[in-house]
């Protein structure tokens, strides 16, 4: 019905940081709190949809009504990804660090007087870029985040193409916008239409109305 958009849907979404290990006690980190993410989940739960959330480590609760699968690094990300497919709508606002160590150490690295370790880094999967692209299973609507400092709006264009993705939500990250850890967000909506400039509001608000637009995007009697 018109009170429940997505009842009869499967929507899977990415959210937090992801932690690449260097040993034991260290990880490399992005800065991301899973509050975009998290609220997005539980704005499509809200709209009737059956919802995957698939998180990196965060200090927020996980969404009522979801289902929440915990990972740490963005191998395991892309995994619990792939294995909730099939999915009507996929959104990923998780931010994934881009490189993890390439072989993390067995015991906690020790300081032994004679200089500092040099940590190699290899690319992580992208996991945004690997599910638009797929051949089979591929989520009918496929939205990607982008947050930039610069040029916002030209660079998400860009990567809306290079990802494969349906849409992008470009946020602006930049210092002294407060996004980042922060309960509000300016976002610009990219799609294969046009650029949308959303007025800043509460990340939950981005939320209802980025899932009121992917209810609408949704094929008509087809759940
Ligand atoms: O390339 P960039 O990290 O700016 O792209 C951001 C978008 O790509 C976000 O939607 C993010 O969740 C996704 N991403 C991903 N896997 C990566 C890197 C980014 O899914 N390894």
């Amino acid at each position: 019905g018109a009170d429940l958009p997505l009842a009869g849907r499967h929507v899977l979404v990415t959210s937090g940081p992801t932690h690449e290990p260097i040993d034991p006690v260290r990880y490399i980190a992005n800065r991301s709190s899973g509050r975009q993410g998290h609220a997005i989940a539980a704005a499509a739960a809200a709209a009737g949809a059956r919802v995957t959330l698939v998180s990196g480590p965060v200090a927020i609760a996980p969404p009522a009504g979801v289902t929440t699968v915990e990972v740490e690094t963005a191998r395991e990300m892309l995994a619990a990804v792939e294995a909730a497919l099939p999915a009507d709508a996929a959104v990923f606002a998780a931010a994934v660090a881009d490189w993890r160590t390439a072989g993390e150490a067995a015991q906690k690295m020790k300081k032994n007087g004679k200089g500092t370790p040099q940590l190699a880094l290899v690319e992580n999967p992208d996991i945004l870029a690997t599910i638009a692209h797929r051949a089979e299973q591929r989520p009918g609507l496929v939205v990607g985040f982008a947050a930039e400092t610069e040029k916002v709006v030209e660079h998400a264009r860009q990567k809306r193409l290079r990802k494969g993705c349906n849409w992008i939500v470009a946020n602006d990250v930049g210092p002294g916008t407060g996004v980042m850890g922060g309960t509000r967000n300016t976002v610009h909506l990219v799609t294969g239409e046009g650029v949308e400039d959303w007025p800043t509001m509460d990340k939950d608000e981005v939320a209802r109305r980025l899932v009121a637009r992917i209810a609408a995007a949704m094929p008509k009697g087809s759940a």
